[in-house]
């Protein structure tokens, strides 16, 4: 297929939700690339929409408001402000950052689900659903808690067990709870409306599959895997009372599906950007020669590749994304990041700390992005980049060709004279140098490209190192002339070409160094700054972080983990209420031994199990997948609690339970009787 030529970009972001800060991951998983693609476009003079904004509705809005005491607009209010911030902080220079809970958005949304409607693109289904019947609502997985299949952990979500780490739906809890209430939930019948996404299942192969062979591997293989399993009818409305309203008659206290309305506000903020602009929003998203692309991290891949294309596709009359290059997760000091385990380096306690160092994370973040594997932010690594690249090479570099020049020649820029051939080909490796970048660039490939801007850097330092101006400067100051000319082209060089990267500091090069130009088209010259012109006083680009700052953030991680590890042993191993001896004595314990065991069909975590109990041979559900195999449970010996009444899991009739011990990491382990007792026999 021919490369299409564009005319014009609308690139988004992810749109974070608004309910809590930002941290260094969402950073190097999508905004400093978005950010350095964007800045890119611009310096070659392209047409181009940048957009985010807070993701504002859905359920992880309601959970925090509930945790915090405020109402769902409180939470996005406040946090909102604070994202917003921190980006501007961060130089990450959106076009727009506008909000899921405006107007325009409300009324975008509303309208794109009422044509669909319309048309018929939705199918009508009733089905059972968790209620709660003391708060007369339907509840989300979220909403639910109850005891884990896995792993026992009685505080485990519908949807997650946090303890085990277990993906659940609320079906397997064992005593499930309304989060609400407290009571049980029923099943009641509630109608939604579904989104057919089997019937686009040929075209998104041929779309993505072979159309599209040229996304990232780790973008094209997850697609590839949802689409392979075979996709399904997902719904596209929910039972909330917090989003957007769905737009029909019947559909009292129903608002749109979170992953609806989100990515259709990139949509909708265009609009707004196009009113305040006077551009027309629909060029950024009807028009064939509009390149769209989505920057997002891997959680987010079905969502942008699958669902909302086959939307847009349904609708009609968009455009659909051209590339979708999303990253994979940073980890900190070898653990995942976590919000709710705070986890995490803050934006916004980055800034207090290390005020002014917008760029140095901005560049260790690119360094090191996670563009093909998860990959580990350390803080030793930061210092490391710090000093030993950013302030050892770049800024050292621009340091010396700037004070030589000040020093040698009252800081007017020398006119280049006679060139040997360690000029020339100082020249030539400089002029390669723009393509290098755009090509890795082009690619999505970050690290790559800001290597090589290092790499211009290198180059420089080695030519000082090499000519050594300050020896030649009192045998032959002609010649000198020559060499802090060159070393000052690539100065100009590397502000220009930096700018994607390092924004702040190619602002404050720019005062430094008069070039000419500050597009990527007036870049590989070395007429970049004329000669005769004055440089700006020398300033220092970056500063040492030293060993006590680094060992103050490690600190600070350290004093999260061990208050980690206090709230883990507290869920785990308290004592439960002293009991009678009586109700001890109610517990019909009994050795017996498992006859067969197999999978539960669609569980990841039950096996059915036939155990011989010495009464009789009875069935036993267990969460226990994880940790046995089937064939490994036939023929153990197992303690079984006998009366226990019987229960319902996935449908099948569970008659009693094997009892295990549970180490604190969550992992399970047989209590084995001795193979003499015999079956049946009590234990007490
Ligand atoms: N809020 C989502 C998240 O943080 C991302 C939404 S992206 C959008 O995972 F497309 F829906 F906007
Ligand atoms: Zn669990």
């Amino acid at each position: 297929m021919a490369k299409k030529s564009f005319n014009r970009y609308t690139v988004t972001s992810a749109l974070p939700y608004a309910n809590g800060p930002v941290h260094i991951g969402h950073l190097a998983g999508v905004y400093v690339p978005a950010d350095i693609y964007v800045r890119y476009l611009r310096s070659k003079g392209k047409d181009v929409a940048f957009i985010c904004g807070s993701d504002e509705h859905g359920v992880a809005i309601t959970l925090k408001a509930r945790k915090e005491g405020i109402t769902p607009q409180q939470v996005v209010d406040k946090y909102h402000e604070q994202i917003k911030k921190s980006f501007s902080d961060f130089g990450i220079s959106f076009d727009i950052y506008h909000r899921t809970s405006s107007k325009t958005h409300h009324e975008t949304a509303a309208d794109f689900f009422k044509k669909l409607y319309d048309e018929g693109k939705f199918v009508e289904q009733s089905s059972k659903q968790f209620f709660d019947p003391v708060e007369k609502q339907f509840l989300a997985d979220r909403y639910i808690k109850g005891t884990c299949p896995t792993c026992s952990f009685p505080e485990a979500y519908g949807d997650q067990c946090e303890n085990c780490g277990s993906t659940l739906s609320p079906g397997e809890l064992i005593n499930p709870k309304s989060m609400l209430s407290g009571a049980e939930p029923t099943m009641e019948e509630t109608k939604h409306w579904y989104f057919p996404l089997d019937q686009y299942e040929d075209w998104l192969k041929e779309w993505i599959l072979e159309e599209h062979k040229e996304w990232k591997p780790n973008v094209y293989g997850q697609c590839k895997s949802w689409i392979d399993n075979g996709l399904k009818p997902r719904p596209m409305t929910r039972d909330l009372d917090w989003g957007i309203s769905v737009p029909l008659k019947d559909a009292k206290g129903k608002v749109l599906y979170v992953w609806f309305d989100a990515p259709i506000g990139y949509i909708s903020a265009t609009k707004d950007w196009a009113k305040e602009t006077g551009k027309n929003w629909e060029d950024y998203w009807k028009k064939e020669d509009t390149r769209l692309l989505h920057f997002i991290g891997k959680d987010n891949i079905v969502f942008h590749c699958i669902i909302f294309p086959a939307l847009l596709k349904a609708e009609g009359s968009y455009i659909l994304p051209d590339n979708v290059p999303a990253n994979e997760f940073l980890n900190l000091e070898s653990n995942k990041i976590s919000t709710s385990r705070n986890w995490a380096v803050w934006l916004h306690e980055y800034l207090e700390e290390f005020p002014d160092k917008q760029d140095t994370l901005r560049y260790v973040l690119t360094a090191n992005a996670p563009e093909t594997k998860d990959n580990d932010f350390t803080w030793k690594d930061f210092q490391a980049r710090n000093n030993s690249e950013l302030l050892a090479i770049f800024g050292n570099f621009i340091n010396r060709a700037v004070v030589l020049t000040h020093k040698y020649f009252d800081g007017m820029v020398p006119s280049l004279g006679e060139l040997t051939p360690e000029d020339q080909a100082t020249i030539d490796a400089l002029k390669a140098f723009p393509d290098k970048i755009s090509a890795s660039l082009d690619q999505f490939k970050f690290r790559e490209a800001v290597n090589h801007l290092m790499d211009l850097a290198r180059l420089g330092n080695k030519y000082l190192a090499d000519t050594e101006p300050w020896k030649l400067i009192k045998t032959d100051p002609e010649r000198v002339k020559t060499i802090m000319n060159i070393a000052i082209q690539i100065s100009g060089n590397l502000a220009v070409l930096s700018e994607p990267f390092l924004p702040h500091t190619a602002q404050k090069l720019y005062k430094t160094i008069p070039v000419n130009g500050t597009k990527w088209e007036d870049t590989g010259s070395t007429e970049i700054v004329n000669s005769g012109a004055s440089l700006g006083e020398q300033q220092y680009l970056f500063e040492r972080i030293e060993d006590e700052q680094i060992e103050a953030q490690v600190k600070k991680l350290t004093d999260t983990r061990a208050k980690n590890m206090e709230t883990d042993n507290q869920k785990v191993t308290p004592v439960k209420e002293e009991m009678k001896f009586d109700d001890f004595m109610k517990m019909d314990l009994r050795v017996g031994e498992v006859k067969t065991a197999e999978k539960v069909e669609k569980s990841d975590k039950l096996i059915k199990m036939t155990v011989d109990t010495g009464i009789d041979t009875r069935t036993i559900v267990s969460g226990i997948a994880k940790h046995f195999s089937p064939e490994e449970m036939v023929g153990k010996k197992v303690t079984v609690l006998a009366n226990l009444a019987p229960r319902k899991i996935m449908g099948i009739e569970s008659q009693g339970m094997l009892l295990f011990a549970e180490n604190s990491d969550g992992s399970l382990k047989a209590v084995n009787p001795d193979a003499a007792a015999e079956n049946g026999a009590t234990i007490a």
